[in-house]
């Protein structure tokens, strides 16, 4: 059934959300307090780079399903289904700070004259929905008004947001009334997904604990590609043959610098941090978020060891985003790496197939900015491979060893088999295999 949606935050989660919500036949309002991003979106441009997301985005507002607003009282007012997908960013103490949340619900509270849902996709931590609850109580006109508060945390990754959304393999609404559970759940149903229901603990916890084992995958492996390095073993080996046990799974054992983005390293502190609000020792959580931390400078290491001083030295580093396919730069390895690099005296041209525009907001004049793969390491002593774009996995390798001053690639995504490289006499540093020189 049809369910008129307002979409308060339209940052990546709630413009994806928004827009999908819309082709499945929502009528929805994406609304955000950022007026110049609302602006852009009322012109018909996108704010994010997103595979498929433009033209969804065109046609649904075309069919007149989806608009855009910065007045977020009226969205509220004219909407049964109000979603909070404002941003949870990491504060000073590793807690995810819940300030937008209780701006968004005290927001909510003000407008609330008749009885609505509102779903909570951001993620926030174990208790926030009952928080939710009372702060928009204490808001409202009239408190005694009923309304429901429903978890309905998000599993989307940046870079595949849409298909993500639209072959969603798990729906996890957390509810105290199984009328509203119901509610959102059927807003779902043209996806055919599955859904679990839960209470509102439980549905907060799911999407840190899924965060956090994910994480712990991924330390886990680079832990193992970094003994494999001593012991002559290759990682890619070792994760294809752990890997087709159904029981450990494939997905999430690619080894390289860590992981980066606007969520595991904040919900894996944030999960942390409630751990030790609650006087528990979750020693394991912490181990995996230090592994991460030590394997961003492994690249530095590998490059220091084949160059020594870095002085003086031309240094190309492809890839800025955490991943391919987003321009997204919160918590990417490079924003480690680089400074890294400026800081032991290298001179770094840098090069992202969608990224630059974001990178320049980070690394202002410290680097050069390249303007293709063969500009960027040409005359450059080494190249860096820090995100695994297809661009940067299907170089010209004869053109490579040509270009570059010294031939020599440290490799953070494995992206080449050793051998390949060998054969084209290139030195190759990757992670948990034995280097070529
Ligand atoms: P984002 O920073 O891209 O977007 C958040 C948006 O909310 C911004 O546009 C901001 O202007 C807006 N906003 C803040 N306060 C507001 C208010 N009071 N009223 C209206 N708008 C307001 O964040 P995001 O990446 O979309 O993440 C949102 C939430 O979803 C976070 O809790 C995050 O952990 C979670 N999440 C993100 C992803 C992801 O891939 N990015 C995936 C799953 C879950
Ligand atoms: C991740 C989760 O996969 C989503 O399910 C979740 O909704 C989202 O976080 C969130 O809560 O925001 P995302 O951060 O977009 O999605 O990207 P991932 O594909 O999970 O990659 C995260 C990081 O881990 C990247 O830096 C990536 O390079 C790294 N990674 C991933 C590895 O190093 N190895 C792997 O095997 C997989």
């Amino acid at each position: 059934m049809m369910r008129t949606i307002a979409m308060i935050g339209t940052g990546y989660v709630g413009l994806v959300n928004g827009t999908c919500l819309a082709h499945i036949g929502h009528q929805v309002q994406c609304c955000d307090a950022n007026l110049d991003k609302i602006e852009l979106l009322q012109q018909g441009s996108i704010p994010i780079y997103e595979p498929g997301l433009e033209a969804l985005v065109a046609e649904n507002v075309t069919a007149g399903r989806l608009s855009f607003t910065s007045d977020i009282a009226s969205a509220i007012e004219q909407s049964e289904l109000l979603f909070i997908a404002v941003g949870t960013p990491m504060s000073e103490t590793g807690a995810a700070d819940i300030s937008y949340v209780r701006a968004a619900a005290e927001l909510i509270g003000r407008h609330l004259t008749v009885s609505k849902t509102i779903v909570i996709k951001s993620t926030v931590p174990l208790g926030t929905g009952r928080n939710v609850e009372n702060w928009i109580r204490m808001a409202m006109p009239d408190p005694h008004i009923p309304f429901d508060v429903v978890s309905n945390p998000e599993f989307l990754r940046e870079g595949s947001a849409v298909a993500d959304f639209m072959k969603m393999e798990r729906c996890i609404v957390g509810a105290i009334r199984p009328e509203a559970a119901k509610l959102v759940a059927d807003c779902f149903e043209p996806l055919g997904t599955r859904t679990h229901f839960t209470s509102p603990e439980s549905a907060e916890m799911i999407k840190y604990a899924a965060n956090a084992f994910l994480a712990t995958k991924i330390s886990f492996i680079n832990a193992v590609a970094n003994l494999c390095e001593r012991y002559g073993a290759d990682v890619e080996d070792v994760a294809r043959g752990i890997g087709s046990d159904s029981r450990i799974g494939s997905a999430f054992l690619r080894a390289g610098i860590g992981y980066g983005g606007s969520c595991f390293p904040k919900d894996t502190h944030a999960l942390s941090w409630m751990a030790d609000q609650a006087g528990y020792e979750f020693g394991l959580l912490k181990e995996v978020i230090h592994t991460n931390e030590e394997q961003k400078y492994m690249l530095l290491r590998k490059l220091v060891q084949a160059l020594g001083d870095l002085h003086g030295t031309k240094i190309a580093v492809l890839g800025l985003a955490f991943k391919p396919n987003t321009d997204d730069m919160r918590d990417a390895p490079s924003l480690a790496l680089i400074p890294a690099l400026v800081a032991a005296g290298a001179h770094v041209r840098v090069y992202d197939p969608v990224a630059m525009t974001e990178a320049r907001k980070w690394f202002g004049n410290s680097v050069e900015y390249g303007t293709g793969v063969y500009q960027t390491i040409s005359g450059c002593d080494a190249c860096m491979i820090v995100t695994e774009w297809n661009e940067f996995t299907s170089m010209d390798l004869n053109q490579v060893r040509q270009l570059l001053a010294k031939p020599i690639i440290v490799d953070g995504r494995n992206c080449y088999s050793p051998a390949i490289m060998q054969e084209h006499q290139i030195e190759y540093h990757s992670i948990g295999r034995t280097a070529t020189v």
